[in-house]
Order: structure tokens, then sequence, then C-alpha cells
């Protein structure tokens, strides 16, 4: 009695959490959570095998992630369940070529993320990135939308992009590259806080933009103290507008009432990274907006 109400507890430990059927699904999910990935677990059967009208087999990938199209089966290390699920898979590839779906070993999640832009973040290879706050998927359709705004406003006004180096140099190549509209780029450079007394700009536009409609372009704006100063310098010039266009605000940290006329995100009051954004020069590569690890701020 007492050996088996142990080895019932023992089972239960181990048990996944609903609504998973093994740990290892479970698992992926919270990969899939920390990327920012979104999945549906077991949405959908696929008819295999029908006697009559009837469906006498069928299967049911473990998961569905909308963002990539794709299904997932995870496979467990026991060779017969695999050669079982191997056929089902490439019956269903077969029966419905146009449906994506794989069959991963949970080692292969992170090469198979890799191939969608996910790479560079192994958790291992960056422990200090807390979790994904933009994935790439929704950066890429939040810009297309920008573009399309701005494209809208400034149509035959051939208006100059200006950036402000360095955060801001993927979403700029990414907006712009969405701009069907005649457009000029050019790029400002200033001193950031710990260089010295105040705000100097370290490298002007190459450009004259005075009477030219000016879209200033920001990565992110988070006290504004920064982009108040560079309005300020850009108005002096006598442009013919000038606007502002920026990715990220932090409007829970405004100091310094600045005038948004575009915005991809507002965001929480976090550090964050990825996407241009850096901490201490590191991590503008990833293709996602990250949150860092709160103790490495401190
Ligand atoms: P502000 O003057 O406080 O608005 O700061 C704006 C500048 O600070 C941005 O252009 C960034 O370079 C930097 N910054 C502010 N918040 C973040 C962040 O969360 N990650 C990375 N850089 C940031
Ligand atoms: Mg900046």
């Amino acid at each position: 009695m007492g050996v088996a109400k142990s080895s019932k507890r023992r089972r239960e430990a181990h048990r996944p959490p609903a609504p998973f059927a093994h740990s290892a699904e479970a698992e992926l999910a919270r990969i899939l959570d920390f990327y920012g990935i979104r999945w549906q677990y077991e949405p959908h059967s696929f008819p295999l095998r029908w006697e009559g009208d009837r469906v006498v087999e069928a299967f049911t990938p473990d998961f569905y992630l909308p963002d990539l199209d794709l299904y997932l089966e995870v496979t467990t290390l026991r060779g017969g369940l695999n050669t079982e699920k191997n056929r089902k898979v490439r019956l269903l590839r077969q029966l419905y070529p146009h449906i994506k779906v794989k069959l991963l070993k949970k080692r292969d999640v992170f090469r198979l993320l890799a191939k969608y832009g996910y790479g560079p973040l192994g958790p291992d290879d960056v422990p200090e990135i807390h979790r994904v706050l933009i994935p790439p998927q929704r950066l890429q359709e939040r810009v297309a939308e920008l573009a399309r705004a701005v494209e809208a406003d400034y149509r035959g006004l051939e208006p100059v992009l200006v950036g402000v180096l360095r955060g801001v140099i993927l979403f700029m190549a990414d907006l712009i590259r969405h701009l069907t509209i005649p457009i000029t780029v050019d790029f400002m450079a200033i001193s950031s806080y710990g260089q010295g007394r105040s705000v100097r700009i370290v490298k002007d536009l190459d450009e004259d933009v005075g009477g030219r409609h000016v879209l200033l372009v920001e990565d992110i704006v988070d006290t504004g103290m920064t982009l108040k100063k560079v309005l300020e310098h850009l108005e002096a010039k006598g442009p013919a507008s000038l606007r502002v266009c920026a990715l990220l605000d932090k409007r829970a940290r405004r100091l310094v009432d600045v005038p948004l006329h575009y915005v991809g995100f507002e965001i929480p009051d976090e550090f964050v990274v990825g996407y241009g954004l850096d901490f201490r020069q590191r991590y503008r590569n990833l293709p996602f907006i990250a949150a860092l690890k709160h103790h490495l701020l401190q």
C-alpha cells in the first residue's frame, strides 16, 4: 500500500503541467514563450485514413505556431514510437502538401528557431536576456505599417529621414526598405551620457535640410531629454516641417514632453536591447527586442 502510494506520488511529481502530455512539450512551450513565439497546443487533427466516410486514423501535431505557419511534433527518445510518428508525418505531407510540419527532437528546436531568425540566442549563450518583448515577426509587421503611414503623409514632399546613430540603424534600414516614395537619408550622432556634461552633437547632418520636410527617426524615447535637444538642433536649421517617428516609446519614464507623430510600440519601463539597441555596445544584432535581466543594470 505504502509503496504503491509513493510510486503514485512520484508519477504525479513528474507529470507535466496541463495541457501537456510530456515534459518535453512543456519545455518546448517554455522556449517558445521565451522567444515570444505564439503557440497553440494540439489545435487541429488531420484525418489520414478513411473507411468509407469514417476516419479511422488521424494525426494531431503537438503544436501550431501561427507566426511561422508551422506545425511541430515533438519526438520522444524511444525509437519505436518515432518510427510510427515518422510514418504519420510522411502521410500527412502526402495528403496535405500545403501544410508545413516538422518532427523535432528537443535539441533540434534551437536549430529550427535559428532558421527563423531567433538564432543568436540560445538561453545558454546569452544568459543576460530576461525575455523577448517584441519578436522579429511583430517588429517587421509594425515597421511596415509605420512605413505605410509615413508614405501616405509625405507623398510628393520628398522627405529627408534623419537618424540618430547608432541605435537606429536596423529600424531605419527596415523602414526605408518599405518606402516607395522618393526620400533621402541623413544621420547625426550625439554624445551619450557619461561622455561629458551635456548632450553634444558629435556628428552633424551632411545635407542642408533648410526648407526640407524632415522626419526624425529614433530608436527609443525614454525620458525625452535627448530627443528635445535633437529637435532644437534641427529646428534651428529651418526645415519646412519637422516630425518624429520612434520605434519604441517608454512613456512611463517621460520627463520632457516631446511630440511623437509615429510610434511603433509603447513598452513598459524595462531596459531593452536588440534590433539596434545596445547595452554597453552589445546585443545590437539580435533580431528582436528583449529585456535584460535586472541584476545587470544595478
Ligand atoms: P532619453 O533621452 O532618456 O529619452 O534617452 C534616449 C536614448 O537613451 C535612446 O536614444 C537610447 O540611446 C538610450 N536608451 C534609453 N532607453 C534605452 C533602453 O531601454 N535600451 C537601450 N538604450 C536606451
Ligand atoms: Mg539613441
